[in-house]
Protein backbone atom coordinates (compact mmCIF):
# COMPACT_ATOMS: atom_id res chain seq x y z
CA UNK A 1 0.00 0.00 0.00
CA UNK A 2 1.35 3.45 -0.55
CA UNK A 3 1.66 5.99 2.22
CA UNK A 4 2.59 8.76 2.50
CA UNK A 5 5.57 8.94 4.75
CA UNK A 6 7.85 5.79 5.60
CA UNK A 7 10.49 5.23 8.59
CA UNK A 8 12.75 2.38 7.49
CA UNK A 9 13.57 0.51 10.72
CA UNK A 10 16.63 -2.21 9.73
CA UNK A 11 16.58 -4.92 12.55
CA UNK A 12 19.99 -6.28 13.73
CA UNK A 13 17.71 -9.12 15.64
CA UNK A 14 17.07 -7.86 19.35
CA UNK A 15 14.38 -9.11 20.92
CA UNK A 16 12.75 -6.36 21.29
CA UNK A 17 12.78 -4.60 18.18
CA UNK A 18 8.70 -4.82 17.22
CA UNK A 19 8.84 -2.35 20.45
CA UNK A 20 10.68 0.62 18.11
CA UNK A 21 7.77 -0.24 15.83
CA UNK A 22 4.98 0.24 17.97
CA UNK A 23 6.43 3.57 19.24
CA UNK A 24 7.69 5.47 15.81
CA UNK A 25 3.79 4.28 15.22
CA UNK A 26 2.69 5.88 18.32
CA UNK A 27 4.09 9.19 17.04
CA UNK A 28 1.98 8.88 13.89
CA UNK A 29 4.62 7.78 11.67
CA UNK A 30 4.20 4.88 9.27
CA UNK A 31 7.04 2.39 9.77
CA UNK A 32 8.56 -0.95 8.65
CA UNK A 33 10.86 -3.70 10.21
CA UNK A 34 13.13 -4.91 7.12
CA UNK A 35 15.82 -7.62 8.06
CA UNK A 36 19.63 -6.42 7.86
CA UNK A 37 20.01 -8.49 4.76
CA UNK A 38 17.32 -6.27 2.90
CA UNK A 39 19.29 -4.69 0.28
CA UNK A 40 19.94 -0.76 0.58
CA UNK A 41 18.35 -0.51 -3.43
CA UNK A 42 15.06 -2.01 -2.22
CA UNK A 43 15.16 0.50 1.37
CA UNK A 44 16.16 3.32 -0.61
CA UNK A 45 13.64 2.52 -3.65
CA UNK A 46 10.84 3.14 -1.00
CA UNK A 47 12.16 6.73 -0.05
CA UNK A 48 12.28 6.44 3.27
CA UNK A 49 12.04 9.49 5.27
CA UNK A 50 14.14 8.30 8.14
CA UNK A 51 16.02 4.95 9.01
CA UNK A 52 16.58 3.70 12.40
CA UNK A 53 19.32 1.25 13.09
CA UNK A 54 18.09 -0.97 16.28
CA UNK A 55 19.68 -3.08 18.81
CA UNK A 56 21.34 -6.90 18.28
CA UNK A 57 22.67 -9.46 19.89
CA UNK A 58 26.10 -9.12 18.55
CA UNK A 59 29.43 -7.74 18.52
CA UNK A 60 30.71 -5.47 15.42
CA UNK A 61 33.55 -7.42 16.16
CA UNK A 62 32.23 -10.99 15.90
CA UNK A 63 32.64 -12.80 12.92
CA UNK A 64 30.01 -12.99 10.02
CA UNK A 65 28.26 -10.02 12.59
CA UNK A 66 25.44 -8.09 10.71
CA UNK A 67 26.65 -4.87 8.67
CA UNK A 68 24.42 -2.40 6.38
CA UNK A 69 25.48 -0.80 3.13
CA UNK A 70 27.80 1.96 3.69
CA UNK A 71 25.34 3.82 1.51
CA UNK A 72 23.22 4.09 4.35
CA UNK A 73 25.13 6.74 6.14
CA UNK A 74 25.90 9.06 2.48
CA UNK A 75 21.83 8.63 1.52
CA UNK A 76 21.54 12.24 2.91
CA UNK A 77 18.30 10.07 4.94
CA UNK A 78 18.81 10.81 8.77
CA UNK A 79 19.83 8.23 10.28
CA UNK A 80 19.12 6.89 14.29
CA UNK A 81 21.62 3.99 15.33
CA UNK A 82 20.04 2.10 19.15
CA UNK A 83 22.67 0.54 20.85
CA UNK A 84 23.98 -1.78 18.55
CA UNK A 85 23.26 0.43 15.32
CA UNK A 86 25.03 2.82 17.29
CA UNK A 87 28.04 0.80 17.72
CA UNK A 88 27.80 0.00 14.11
CA UNK A 89 27.42 3.14 13.14
CA UNK A 90 30.39 4.45 14.94
CA UNK A 91 32.56 1.38 13.86
CA UNK A 92 31.38 1.79 9.72
CA UNK A 93 32.25 5.71 10.03
CA UNK A 94 36.22 5.36 11.81
CA UNK A 95 35.16 5.63 15.75
CA UNK A 96 36.56 3.38 18.28
CA UNK A 97 34.26 0.19 19.36
CA UNK A 98 35.31 -1.15 22.83
CA UNK A 99 34.60 -4.58 23.38
CA UNK A 100 32.65 -6.47 26.07
CA UNK A 101 34.53 -5.49 29.51
CA UNK A 102 32.16 -2.79 30.93
CA UNK A 103 28.81 -3.84 30.29
CA UNK A 104 25.58 -2.20 31.73
CA UNK A 105 22.71 -3.88 32.11
CA UNK A 106 19.61 -1.84 33.93
CA UNK A 107 19.04 1.41 34.97
CA UNK A 108 21.11 4.28 34.34
CA UNK A 109 21.29 8.18 35.01
CA UNK A 110 22.50 9.97 31.95
CA UNK A 111 24.08 13.03 31.80
CA UNK A 112 24.23 15.90 29.14
CA UNK A 113 26.84 16.97 27.55
CA UNK A 114 25.76 18.63 24.98
CA UNK A 115 22.44 20.04 23.04
CA UNK A 116 21.01 18.61 20.38
CA UNK A 117 17.34 18.69 18.49
CA UNK A 118 17.70 14.98 19.62
CA UNK A 119 17.44 15.81 23.34
CA UNK A 120 15.13 18.75 23.42
CA UNK A 121 13.08 19.13 26.39
CA UNK A 122 15.68 16.18 28.29
CA UNK A 123 16.88 17.52 31.80
CA UNK A 124 20.33 17.34 32.25
CA UNK A 125 20.34 14.38 34.68
CA UNK A 126 17.24 11.67 33.85
CA UNK A 127 17.04 7.47 34.03
CA UNK A 128 17.59 5.51 30.84
CA UNK A 129 17.94 1.89 30.14
CA UNK A 130 20.79 -0.09 29.14
CA UNK A 131 21.58 -3.37 27.86
CA UNK A 132 25.28 -3.44 26.23
CA UNK A 133 28.24 -5.58 26.20
CA UNK A 134 30.13 -3.84 23.98
CA UNK A 135 30.09 0.41 23.95
CA UNK A 136 31.44 3.26 21.94
CA UNK A 137 34.82 4.89 23.50
CA UNK A 138 35.30 7.22 20.68
CA UNK A 139 32.80 8.64 18.17
CA UNK A 140 33.77 9.10 14.40
CA UNK A 141 35.26 11.76 12.96
CA UNK A 142 32.67 14.71 12.81
CA UNK A 143 30.41 13.58 16.04
CA UNK A 144 30.23 15.42 19.36
CA UNK A 145 29.44 13.60 22.22
CA UNK A 146 26.06 14.65 23.39
CA UNK A 147 25.46 12.62 26.74
CA UNK A 148 27.02 9.97 29.04
CA UNK A 149 26.14 7.68 32.17
CA UNK A 150 28.84 6.63 34.56
CA UNK A 151 30.03 3.41 32.75
CA UNK A 152 29.49 5.15 29.38
CA UNK A 153 31.12 7.71 27.82
CA UNK A 154 29.44 8.09 24.64
CA UNK A 155 25.61 7.54 25.39
CA UNK A 156 24.47 9.69 22.73
CA UNK A 157 26.33 10.64 19.85
CA UNK A 158 25.66 12.82 16.61
CA UNK A 159 26.55 14.35 13.36
CA UNK A 160 24.42 17.19 13.14
CA UNK A 161 25.84 18.04 9.28
CA UNK A 162 24.85 14.31 8.03
CA UNK A 163 22.08 14.00 10.03
CA UNK A 164 23.36 10.80 12.10
CA UNK A 165 22.90 10.44 15.41
CA UNK A 166 23.60 7.32 17.79
CA UNK A 167 22.36 6.29 21.33
CA UNK A 168 23.22 3.62 23.41
CA UNK A 169 20.38 3.26 25.82
CA UNK A 170 16.91 1.93 24.65
CA UNK A 171 14.46 4.53 23.78
CA UNK A 172 11.72 2.04 22.87
CA UNK A 173 11.11 0.71 26.59
CA UNK A 174 9.34 2.00 29.13
CA UNK A 175 12.29 1.86 31.71
CA UNK A 176 13.50 5.49 29.93
CA UNK A 177 10.77 7.45 30.74
CA UNK A 178 12.11 9.84 27.96
CA UNK A 179 12.05 7.44 24.95
CA UNK A 180 9.01 8.44 23.47
CA UNK A 181 10.23 12.06 23.55
CA UNK A 182 13.77 11.14 22.18
CA UNK A 183 12.09 8.96 18.99
CA UNK A 184 9.76 12.30 18.31
CA UNK A 185 12.46 14.29 18.59
CA UNK A 186 14.09 12.40 15.55
CA UNK A 187 11.60 11.64 13.41
CA UNK A 188 8.93 14.98 13.59
CA UNK A 189 11.78 17.26 14.24
CA UNK A 190 14.86 16.16 12.84
CA UNK A 191 13.81 14.06 10.22
CA UNK A 192 10.44 16.15 9.30
CA UNK A 193 8.30 13.79 9.19
CA UNK A 194 4.75 14.97 9.53
CA UNK A 195 2.84 12.33 11.80
CA UNK A 196 -0.34 12.18 9.69
CA UNK A 197 -0.64 8.19 10.07
CA UNK A 198 -4.11 7.69 11.48
CA UNK A 199 -6.38 4.92 11.72
CA UNK A 200 -8.65 6.82 9.59
CA UNK A 201 -6.19 7.58 6.87
CA UNK A 202 -5.60 3.68 6.71
CA UNK A 203 -8.99 2.76 6.19
CA UNK A 204 -9.37 5.41 3.50
CA UNK A 205 -6.12 4.42 2.24
CA UNK A 206 -7.13 0.49 2.21
CA UNK A 207 -10.43 0.81 0.40
CA UNK A 208 -9.37 2.43 -2.23
CA UNK A 209 -6.77 0.21 -2.84
CA UNK A 210 -8.63 -2.46 -2.48
CA UNK A 211 -11.37 -1.98 -4.27
CA UNK A 212 -9.21 -1.23 -7.18
CA UNK A 213 -7.57 -4.08 -7.09
CA UNK A 214 -10.76 -6.31 -6.93
CA UNK A 215 -12.25 -4.46 -9.64
CA UNK A 216 -15.34 -6.59 -10.47
CA UNK A 217 -13.78 -9.65 -8.82
CA UNK A 218 -14.93 -11.81 -6.31
CA UNK A 219 -13.49 -12.59 -2.68
CA UNK A 220 -13.74 -15.16 -0.07
CA UNK A 221 -13.30 -14.56 3.53
CA UNK A 222 -12.72 -16.97 6.54
CA UNK A 223 -13.67 -16.15 9.72
CA UNK A 224 -12.57 -17.41 13.00
CA UNK A 225 -14.68 -15.85 15.55
CA UNK A 226 -10.81 -14.04 16.33
CA UNK A 227 -10.63 -9.91 15.29
CA UNK A 228 -7.69 -9.93 12.92
CA UNK A 229 -10.28 -12.16 10.56
CA UNK A 230 -13.07 -9.88 11.60
CA UNK A 231 -11.70 -6.80 11.08
CA UNK A 232 -10.45 -7.74 7.83
CA UNK A 233 -13.36 -9.17 6.50
CA UNK A 234 -15.01 -6.04 6.90
CA UNK A 235 -12.60 -3.59 5.89
CA UNK A 236 -12.47 -5.80 2.85
CA UNK A 237 -16.81 -5.67 2.66
CA UNK A 238 -16.35 -1.85 3.47
CA UNK A 239 -14.84 -1.72 -0.29
CA UNK A 240 -16.47 -4.02 -2.60
CA UNK A 241 -19.79 -5.03 0.07
CA UNK A 242 -21.11 -8.10 -1.78
CA UNK A 243 -18.75 -9.63 -3.96
CA UNK A 244 -17.04 -10.80 -0.66
CA UNK A 245 -18.52 -13.96 0.77
CA UNK A 246 -17.38 -14.77 4.01
CA UNK A 247 -17.22 -18.41 5.58
CA UNK A 248 -17.79 -19.26 9.07
CA UNK A 249 -16.77 -22.95 9.12
CA UNK A 250 -18.08 -24.04 12.67
CA UNK A 251 -15.73 -26.83 14.02
CA UNK A 252 -17.27 -27.20 17.57
CA UNK A 253 -14.00 -26.16 19.21
CA UNK A 254 -15.15 -22.37 20.32
CA UNK A 255 -16.11 -20.99 23.40
CA UNK A 256 -20.02 -20.73 24.77
CA UNK A 257 -22.16 -18.22 22.91
CA UNK A 258 -19.51 -17.16 19.94
CA UNK A 259 -20.53 -19.37 17.11
CA UNK A 260 -23.77 -17.26 17.49
CA UNK A 261 -21.90 -13.82 18.33
CA UNK A 262 -20.26 -14.64 14.74
CA UNK A 263 -23.55 -15.33 12.80
CA UNK A 264 -25.36 -12.11 14.71
CA UNK A 265 -22.27 -9.80 14.22
CA UNK A 266 -22.02 -10.49 10.33
CA UNK A 267 -24.81 -11.54 8.93
CA UNK A 268 -26.30 -8.91 6.36
CA UNK A 269 -23.32 -6.74 7.16
CA UNK A 270 -22.49 -4.29 4.81
CA UNK A 271 -24.41 -6.69 2.04
CA UNK A 272 -21.14 -9.02 2.44
CA UNK A 273 -22.88 -13.05 1.87
CA UNK A 274 -22.14 -15.16 5.12
CA UNK A 275 -21.99 -18.63 4.76
CA UNK A 276 -21.94 -20.68 7.81
CA UNK A 277 -20.51 -24.04 7.54
CA UNK A 278 -21.82 -27.10 10.22
CA UNK A 279 -18.67 -29.06 10.12
CA UNK A 280 -18.44 -30.34 14.10
CA UNK A 281 -19.24 -33.85 13.31
CA UNK A 282 -16.71 -33.93 10.90
CA UNK A 283 -14.00 -31.97 13.18
CA UNK A 284 -14.93 -34.33 16.28
CA UNK A 285 -14.36 -37.53 14.15
CA UNK A 286 -10.59 -36.47 12.90
CA UNK A 287 -9.64 -35.94 16.11
CA UNK A 288 -11.36 -38.59 17.79
CA UNK A 289 -8.55 -40.01 20.50
CA UNK A 290 -6.25 -38.14 19.20
CA UNK A 291 -4.31 -36.58 22.42
CA UNK A 292 -0.63 -35.42 20.92
CA UNK A 293 -1.02 -31.29 20.39
CA UNK A 294 0.48 -30.97 17.34
CA UNK A 295 -1.31 -33.82 15.76
CA UNK A 296 -4.08 -31.82 16.74
CA UNK A 297 -3.15 -28.49 15.10
CA UNK A 298 -2.52 -30.32 11.94
CA UNK A 299 -5.67 -32.27 11.87
CA UNK A 300 -7.60 -28.60 12.73
CA UNK A 301 -5.81 -27.09 10.00
CA UNK A 302 -5.84 -29.91 7.31
CA UNK A 303 -9.70 -30.48 8.17
CA UNK A 304 -10.48 -26.61 7.75
CA UNK A 305 -8.80 -26.23 4.36
CA UNK A 306 -10.53 -28.99 3.13
CA UNK A 307 -13.84 -28.00 4.24
CA UNK A 308 -13.22 -24.15 3.28
CA UNK A 309 -12.16 -25.53 -0.04
CA UNK A 310 -15.38 -27.60 -0.68
CA UNK A 311 -17.52 -24.13 0.17
CA UNK A 312 -15.62 -21.47 -2.01
CA UNK A 313 -15.57 -24.06 -4.83
CA UNK A 314 -19.20 -24.12 -4.59
CA UNK A 315 -19.20 -20.34 -4.72
CA UNK A 316 -18.57 -20.15 -8.76
CA UNK A 317 -15.81 -17.64 -9.54
CA UNK A 318 -13.91 -16.02 -7.12
CA UNK A 319 -10.56 -14.66 -7.31
CA UNK A 320 -8.85 -13.84 -4.25
CA UNK A 321 -8.83 -14.90 -0.55
CA UNK A 322 -8.65 -12.56 2.46
CA UNK A 323 -6.85 -13.39 5.27
CA UNK A 324 -6.45 -11.69 8.72
CA UNK A 325 -2.23 -11.74 8.90
CA UNK A 326 -0.87 -8.86 11.28
CA UNK A 327 1.83 -7.20 11.22
CA UNK A 328 3.34 -8.89 14.04
CA UNK A 329 2.81 -12.85 12.17
CA UNK A 330 4.92 -10.87 8.65
CA UNK A 331 8.39 -9.89 11.52
CA UNK A 332 7.98 -13.33 13.29
CA UNK A 333 7.74 -15.62 10.22
CA UNK A 334 10.92 -13.33 8.52
CA UNK A 335 12.99 -14.08 11.12
CA UNK A 336 15.58 -16.56 10.40
CA UNK A 337 17.11 -19.25 12.55
CA UNK A 338 13.53 -18.35 14.92
CA UNK A 339 12.94 -21.81 16.34
CA UNK A 340 9.43 -23.49 15.89
CA UNK A 341 8.10 -23.55 19.60
CA UNK A 342 4.36 -24.49 18.18
CA UNK A 343 2.80 -25.26 14.68
CA UNK A 344 0.69 -21.76 14.59
CA UNK A 345 -1.88 -23.23 12.67
CA UNK A 346 -3.97 -20.21 12.67
CA UNK A 347 -7.44 -21.51 11.92
CA UNK A 348 -8.50 -19.13 9.11
CA UNK A 349 -5.29 -19.20 7.76
CA UNK A 350 -5.01 -20.68 4.58
CA UNK A 351 -2.60 -21.78 2.62
CA UNK A 352 -1.92 -19.64 -0.86
CA UNK A 353 -2.46 -23.35 -2.64
CA UNK A 354 -6.52 -22.38 -3.74
CA UNK A 355 -4.80 -20.20 -6.42
CA UNK A 356 -6.58 -17.25 -5.19
CA UNK A 357 -4.95 -14.43 -5.20
CA UNK A 358 -4.62 -12.96 -1.23
CA UNK A 359 -6.04 -9.63 0.39
CA UNK A 360 -3.82 -9.18 3.32
CA UNK A 361 -5.43 -5.89 4.65
CA UNK A 362 -3.95 -5.88 8.31
CA UNK A 363 -0.44 -6.87 6.92
CA UNK A 364 1.30 -3.70 8.22
CA UNK A 365 -0.67 -3.31 11.57
CA UNK A 366 0.08 -4.03 15.15
CA UNK A 367 -2.73 -5.38 16.95
CA UNK A 368 -3.61 -2.64 18.94
CA UNK A 369 -4.13 -0.97 15.71
CA UNK A 370 -6.25 -3.40 14.56
CA UNK A 371 -8.91 -3.16 17.64
CA UNK A 372 -8.52 0.60 16.63
CA UNK A 373 -9.63 0.18 12.91
CA UNK A 374 -11.96 -2.47 14.10
CA UNK A 375 -13.68 0.22 16.47
CA UNK A 376 -13.89 2.71 13.74
CA UNK A 377 -15.17 0.37 11.42
CA UNK A 378 -18.03 0.07 13.98
CA UNK A 379 -17.53 -3.49 14.90
CA UNK A 380 -18.84 -4.47 18.55
CA UNK A 381 -16.45 -3.22 21.35
CA UNK A 382 -17.13 -7.16 23.02
CA UNK A 383 -15.38 -8.58 19.99
CA UNK A 384 -12.82 -6.34 19.66
CA UNK A 385 -11.77 -6.00 23.06
CA UNK A 386 -11.76 -9.94 23.48
CA UNK A 387 -8.78 -11.69 24.63
CA UNK A 388 -6.60 -13.43 21.76
CA UNK A 389 -7.80 -16.76 21.25
CA UNK A 390 -5.45 -19.60 19.75
CA UNK A 391 -6.83 -20.94 16.32
CA UNK A 392 -7.16 -24.92 17.13
CA UNK A 393 -9.46 -23.46 19.91
CA UNK A 394 -10.53 -25.29 22.73
CA UNK A 395 -8.79 -28.36 21.28
CA UNK A 396 -5.42 -26.83 23.43
CA UNK A 397 -7.18 -26.45 26.47
CA UNK A 398 -8.47 -30.04 26.99
CA UNK A 399 -5.18 -32.07 27.38
CA UNK A 400 -5.10 -35.40 26.20
CA UNK A 401 -8.36 -36.74 23.88
CA UNK A 402 -11.70 -34.78 23.03
CA UNK A 403 -14.93 -35.73 23.61
CA UNK A 404 -17.63 -33.30 23.56
CA UNK A 405 -18.77 -34.40 27.06
CA UNK A 406 -15.10 -32.57 27.84
CA UNK A 407 -15.74 -30.00 25.22
CA UNK A 408 -18.89 -29.28 27.54
CA UNK A 409 -17.48 -29.23 31.06
CA UNK A 410 -14.38 -27.09 29.97
CA UNK A 411 -16.67 -24.75 27.64
CA UNK A 412 -18.83 -24.54 31.13
CA UNK A 413 -15.77 -23.76 33.15
CA UNK A 414 -14.44 -21.23 30.93
CA UNK A 415 -17.14 -18.95 30.99
CA UNK A 416 -17.41 -19.17 34.66
CA UNK A 417 -13.27 -17.97 34.50
CA UNK A 418 -14.20 -15.11 32.22
CA UNK A 419 -17.45 -14.26 33.52
CA UNK A 420 -15.86 -13.97 37.35
CA UNK A 421 -12.77 -12.36 35.66
CA UNK A 422 -15.09 -9.92 33.56
CA UNK A 423 -17.07 -9.32 37.48
CA UNK A 424 -13.77 -7.78 39.25
CA UNK A 425 -13.04 -5.39 37.02
CA UNK A 426 -9.73 -7.30 36.04
CA UNK A 427 -10.61 -8.73 31.88
CA UNK A 428 -8.62 -5.55 30.59
CA UNK A 429 -5.65 -5.84 32.62
CA UNK A 430 -4.84 -9.08 31.29
CA UNK A 431 -3.44 -10.78 28.11
CA UNK A 432 -5.60 -14.27 28.77
CA UNK A 433 -7.53 -15.58 31.16
CA UNK A 434 -9.25 -19.05 30.75
CA UNK A 435 -9.93 -22.97 32.28
CA UNK A 436 -7.68 -25.19 31.11
CA UNK A 437 -9.21 -29.25 31.30
CA UNK A 438 -6.09 -31.44 32.43
CA UNK A 439 -5.99 -35.24 31.86
CA UNK A 440 -5.85 -36.32 35.59
CA UNK A 441 -8.29 -37.24 37.92
CA UNK A 442 -8.23 -36.63 41.41
CA UNK A 443 -10.30 -37.54 44.71
CA UNK A 444 -12.80 -35.01 46.06
CA UNK A 445 -15.33 -35.48 49.20
CA UNK A 446 -18.70 -34.24 47.81
CA UNK A 447 -21.53 -33.75 50.74
CA UNK A 448 -20.10 -37.32 52.82
CA UNK A 449 -19.21 -39.07 49.80
CA UNK A 450 -15.66 -39.46 48.03
CA UNK A 451 -15.35 -38.72 44.48
CA UNK A 452 -13.02 -38.96 42.11
CA UNK A 453 -13.38 -36.50 39.38
CA UNK A 454 -11.82 -33.79 36.50
CA UNK A 455 -8.96 -30.85 37.47
CA UNK A 456 -9.10 -27.37 35.98
CA UNK A 457 -6.30 -25.49 36.27
CA UNK A 458 -6.79 -21.41 35.84
CA UNK A 459 -4.61 -19.36 33.99
CA UNK A 460 -4.51 -15.77 33.56
CA UNK A 461 -1.15 -13.86 32.44
CA UNK A 462 -0.21 -10.13 31.55
CA UNK A 463 1.71 -9.69 28.32
CA UNK A 464 3.01 -6.84 26.05
CA UNK A 465 2.70 -9.34 23.43
CA UNK A 466 2.97 -12.82 23.96
CA UNK A 467 6.55 -13.37 24.00
CA UNK A 468 7.16 -13.23 27.16
CA UNK A 469 4.40 -13.19 29.50
CA UNK A 470 3.84 -13.68 33.71
CA UNK A 471 1.06 -14.95 35.39
CA UNK A 472 -1.13 -12.46 37.02
CA UNK A 473 -1.49 -11.88 40.66
CA UNK A 474 -4.97 -12.31 40.86
CA UNK A 475 -6.58 -11.13 44.40
CA UNK A 476 -7.52 -13.73 46.47
CA UNK A 477 -10.81 -13.24 46.88
CA UNK A 478 -11.35 -13.70 43.14
CA UNK A 479 -9.61 -16.97 42.94
CA UNK A 480 -11.99 -18.27 45.68
CA UNK A 481 -14.74 -17.60 43.81
CA UNK A 482 -13.45 -18.63 40.56
CA UNK A 483 -12.76 -22.25 42.28
CA UNK A 484 -15.77 -22.35 44.40
CA UNK A 485 -17.89 -21.82 41.52
CA UNK A 486 -16.45 -24.41 39.46
CA UNK A 487 -16.20 -27.27 41.80
CA UNK A 488 -20.25 -25.80 43.05
CA UNK A 489 -21.55 -25.11 39.12
CA UNK A 490 -19.28 -28.11 37.29
CA UNK A 491 -20.13 -31.42 38.78
CA UNK A 492 -17.68 -33.43 37.30
CA UNK A 493 -14.87 -30.43 38.82
CA UNK A 494 -13.42 -31.48 42.22
CA UNK A 495 -10.14 -29.89 42.22
CA UNK A 496 -9.14 -26.23 40.83
CA UNK A 497 -5.33 -25.29 40.60
CA UNK A 498 -3.87 -22.12 39.36
CA UNK A 499 -1.05 -21.91 37.47
CA UNK A 500 2.07 -19.57 38.33
CA UNK A 501 4.73 -19.81 35.88
CA UNK A 502 5.73 -17.35 33.93
CA UNK A 503 6.64 -17.60 30.10
CA UNK A 504 9.30 -18.71 29.53
CA UNK A 505 9.90 -21.44 30.37
CA UNK A 506 6.22 -22.43 30.57
CA UNK A 507 3.81 -21.12 27.46
CA UNK A 508 1.10 -19.20 27.54
CA UNK A 509 -1.28 -22.34 26.70
CA UNK A 510 -0.88 -25.69 27.95
CA UNK A 511 -0.26 -27.63 24.98
P1 LIG B 1 1.99 -19.75 23.64
O1 LIG B 1 1.17 -20.85 24.20
O2 LIG B 1 2.87 -20.18 22.49
O3 LIG B 1 0.95 -18.74 23.01
O4 LIG B 1 2.75 -18.98 24.69
C1 LIG B 1 1.24 -17.45 22.56
C2 LIG B 1 -0.05 -16.86 22.04
O5 LIG B 1 -0.46 -17.55 20.87
C3 LIG B 1 -1.74 -18.17 21.06
N1 LIG B 1 -1.65 -19.49 20.43
C4 LIG B 1 -2.12 -19.78 19.22
N2 LIG B 1 -2.74 -19.02 18.32
N3 LIG B 1 -2.88 -20.85 16.86
C5 LIG B 1 -3.15 -19.56 17.15
O6 LIG B 1 -3.74 -18.88 16.32
C6 LIG B 1 -2.25 -21.70 17.71
O7 LIG B 1 -2.04 -22.87 17.43
C7 LIG B 1 -1.84 -21.12 18.96
N4 LIG B 1 -1.18 -21.60 20.03
C8 LIG B 1 -1.07 -20.58 20.92
C9 LIG B 1 -1.95 -18.22 22.56
O8 LIG B 1 -3.33 -18.21 22.88
C10 LIG B 1 -1.20 -16.99 23.03
O9 LIG B 1 -1.98 -15.82 22.93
Amino acid sequence: MKHRELVAIIDFGAQYNQLIARRVRESGVYCEVFHHDTPWTEIVARRPQAIILTGGPASVYAPGAPRVDPAVFEAGIPVLGICYGMQLMAYMLGGVVGEGRHGEYGGAVLELVGSSPLLEGFAPAQRVWMSHGDLVEKPPPGFDVLARTANTPVAVMADATRGLYGVQFHPEVAHTPGGRKLLANFLLGIAGCRGDWTVSSFIEDSVTEIAARVGDGRAVAALSGGVDSAVAATLVARAIGERLTCIFVRHGLLREGEDAEVVRTFQGRQGMRLVVVDAEERFLRALKGVADPERKRKIIGETFIRVFEEEASRLGQVDFLVQGTIYPDVIESGHQGASLIKTHHNVGGLPECFGLVLIEPLRELFKDEVRRVGAELGLPPALLERHPFPGPGLAVRILGPITRKRLAVLRAADRIVTEEVKGAGWYGHLWQAFAVLLPVRSVGVMGDRRSYGQVVAVRAVQSEDAMTADWARLPHELLERISARLVNEVREVTRVVYDITPKPPATIEWE
